[in-house]
């Protein structure tokens, strides 16, 4: 019985949560920004719609007589759906970014969609650059630098003939724009990454031909097998002309 209540009152507080929730939504400078009511509305007959922003300017309104009006400084660069009541913003600019709220006001006003919107750039390309490779028979050891304008990673790799491994693991670090930085290992490649919520660049770079370790190995194994088939060759030739040799001899007696 209380493990009911309580399963209840988690799905309760769960849903009031959701319908509270504000949900962020990331666009790229110069792309369009989507925003939806995900519930069906319906509007009261004396009521107004609207789409707000920082609970201060209208974006759009649409009356109670399903009249479409978009605000002065939005006009060109709104669309908006009558039927859904969806809204989109076009070429958005950094100072687009703010609480868009839907409304519907009348003699009570009610939220019926609530957004924290972020514009952000998209990332700067990404520098992967190897400092140093020391190589000995049995291991190889290089350092490298992944690096913005703004921030910069070092990191070791360090190999033996079978694997390859970073010293401390992945290595990451968020960026004074509000990005992330990040190198890790991926199938003999090193990664270099830089990222944000709308955009990726990246750089990699070859391990292998870095750290001759595997490749010295298998140049070895390539010269021992040639060794062995050159000398049984040998071998065998040898053995047939020896026999036709000594047939000969025989005859000639
Ligand atoms: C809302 O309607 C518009 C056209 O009227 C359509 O392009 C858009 O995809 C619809 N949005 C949703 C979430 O259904
Ligand atoms: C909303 O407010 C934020 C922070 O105060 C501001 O940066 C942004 O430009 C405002 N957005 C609009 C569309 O006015
Ligand atoms: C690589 O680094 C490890 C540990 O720091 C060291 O034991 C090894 O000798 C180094 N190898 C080379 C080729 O410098
Ligand atoms: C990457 O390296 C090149 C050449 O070393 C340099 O010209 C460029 O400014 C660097 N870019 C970044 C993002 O550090
Ligand atoms: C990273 O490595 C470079 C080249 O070895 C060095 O100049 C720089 O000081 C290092 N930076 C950090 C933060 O360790
Ligand atoms: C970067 O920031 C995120 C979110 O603020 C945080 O979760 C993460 O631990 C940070 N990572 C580093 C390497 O500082």
């Amino acid at each position: 019985m209380m493990f009911i209540f309580v399963m209840l009152g988690l799905v309760l507080c769960k849903e009031l949560a959701g319908s509270s929730a504000v949900t962020t939504v990331f666009v790229q400078k110069g792309k369009d920004l989507h925003l939806h009511v995900n519930k069906p509305v319906v509007i009261p007959e004396y009521d107004e719609f609207s789409w707000r922003v920082n609970d201060t300017g209208s974006i759009v309104r649409l009356s109670p007589d399903n009249k479409v009006r978009i605000v002065d400084p939005y006009k060109g660069r709104v669309e908006f759906s009558v039927q859904n009541h969806s809204l989109i913003l076009k070429n958005v600019q950094h100072s687009d970014s703010g609480e868009y709220t839907a409304l519907i006001a009348g003699d009570e006003t009610q939220r019926v969609a609530e957004y924290k919107v972020i514009i952000q750039d998209p990332v700067s390309p990404v520098n992967l650059s190897v400092n140093s490779v020391s190589n000995s028979t049995e291991s190889c050891n290089l350092t490298v630098t992944c690096s913005t304008e703004d921030s910069l990673i070092n990191s070791t790799f360090t190999c033996d003939k079978q694997t390859c491994h970073q010293e401390g693991g992945e290595q990451s670090t968020n960026t004074t724009s509000g990005s992330y930085l990040h190198v890790y290992l991926l199938n003999e490649f090193i990664i270099c990454k830089h990222s944000n919520q709308v955009s990726c660049t990246s750089n990699k770079t070859e391990i292998q031909p870095l750290c001759s370790l595997t490749g010295s190995q298998s140049i070895s194994l390539c010269l021992m097998k040639t060794v062995m088939i050159s000398v049984g060759l040998i071998i065998m030739v040898s053995a047939v002309i020896s026999v036709h040799l000594m047939k000969r001899l025989k005859k000639q007696e």
